[in-house]
């Protein structure tokens, strides 16, 4: 069996927690990784995390540069807001190490490009974990889809909604920051829609807002359409500041229009139904079963790609579609105009690859 890979996590307050007591865990157990060191800039956050990961004082660190280098870690995990993401990508490339990022790749296109072309010129490996989509009732429904038991998909209609109004019932950042709904909640559906219509976006047009009783900065709600690149039709619906939580995190209502049958997935309950041959006929679908899902799932998979297994489904290369797609959906709440997805991303692109420094041959 090989030796466990050595990792630093950095950020262990707020989704860091979840991390350490049901993530990081399993990573041990299977025999897979083990941490080397934890980082946060809040120490008595990074108290918890000791006992959580087993951790001696000498490995706890409030700078993540100093950890890596003191370390040289074989992959470091970054669970910090996204406006910070880049410069941990920056200091885990200085030293070689592998990369498992939260979501999304940054806070902006421009930065998610640079992350994307400087992690590719550097030959290095780099996953997102983008996890709702790889929950159990998301992975149930794209299975059935897919199965082609139900005939083509022609369209999905989406729906998130939640009473998160007060300031901070969201995470402090979240109500401070703009276009929060997009990026930090969306951005999920936008990859589980990619996922259930096996396809990329081609346009999107959003219409994003905050009502008067939304405690945050930027726009809390959003409707939005969206053309996939095989012709599948998306209507999605989000509300952070909803009066009732009707669909929230792990709850997601999605309905998959296909040729045989409507798919109807809500809190949880999965449900196939058709009128075609007379009387209506329901079908209650179990939901899939497997060892571990979201983000468990994903650190395994990111492991074992490092260890040379196959590449996961959530690298860069899928990932910066995500991206592409979230901040064409900002760019088209702020415009007022439908944005072409796959423009955006090749104009971005090439932004950024104009930019980058060159190499010396
Ligand atoms: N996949 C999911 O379902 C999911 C859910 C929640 C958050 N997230 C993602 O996780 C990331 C963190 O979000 P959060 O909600 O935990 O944020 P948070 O602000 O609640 O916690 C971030 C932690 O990082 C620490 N930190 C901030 N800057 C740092 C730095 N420069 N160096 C070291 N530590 C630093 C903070 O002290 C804090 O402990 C974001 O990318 C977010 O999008 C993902």
């Amino acid at each position: 069996m090989k030796k466990p890979l050595q990792y630093i996590h950095i950020g262990v307050g707020g989704f860091g927690q979840y991390w350490c007591s049901a993530v990081l865990p399993r990573l041990r157990e299977l025999g897979l990784a083990v941490p080397i060191a934890a980082v946060d800039i809040n120490p008595d956050i990074l108290r918890k995390a000791k006992t959580q990961l087993g951790l001696a004082d000498n490995q706890l660190y409030t700078s993540a540069a100093q950890a890596i280098a003191e370390h040289k870690p074989d992959f470091i995990i970054i669970v910090v807001p996204p406006a910070f993401h880049e410069e941990m990508v920056d200091l885990a490339m200085r030293h070689g190490c592998h990369i498992l990022s939260e979501k999304p790749i940054a806070d902006t296109m421009a930065a998610s490009c640079r992350i994307f072309c400087k992690v590719k010129k550097a030959g290095l490996k780099m996953a997102v974990t983008m996890s709702h989509r790889f929950d159990q009732d998301k992975q149930t429904l794209e299975r059935e889809i897919k199965s082609g038991k139900y005939g083509q998909l022609s369209s999905l209609i989406g729906r998130n909604t939640w009473n998160y109004r007060k300031k901070d019932s969201w995470g402090k950042f979240r109500h401070e920051m703009a276009d929060p709904l997009l990026v930090e909640g969306t951005v999920h559906h936008f990859d589980i829609i990619r996922a259930l219509s096996g396809a990329n976006a081609q346009t999107v047009y959003a219409v994003t807002w905050n009502p008067p009783w939304g405690e945050y900065a930027g726009d809390s709600n959003g409707l939005i359409t969206i053309t996939m690149t095989n012709g599948v039709r998306v209507s999605y619906e989000g509300n952070k500041a909803s009066a009732t939580t009707l669909n929230g995190w792990c709850q997601d209502y999605f309905r998959a229009e296909c040729e045989l049958a409507t798919l109807e997935l809500d809190n949880r309950r999965l449900r196939v139904m058709s009128d075609l041959n007379g009387e209506r006929v329901i079908t209650e679908k179990q939901l899939a079963n497997q060892a571990a899902w979201t983000n468990a799932w994903l650190a395994e998979m990111f492991v074992n790609w490092l260890n040379g297994g196959e590449a996961p489904p959530n690298t860069l290369d899928d990932n910066i579609q995500c991206c592409a797609l979230l901040f064409a959906a900002i760019e088209s709440a702020h415009t007022g105009q439908p944005v072409d997805v796959q423009n955006f991303l090749q104009k971005n692109m090439k932004a950024v690859e104009q930019n980058l420094p060159r190499t010396k041959s």
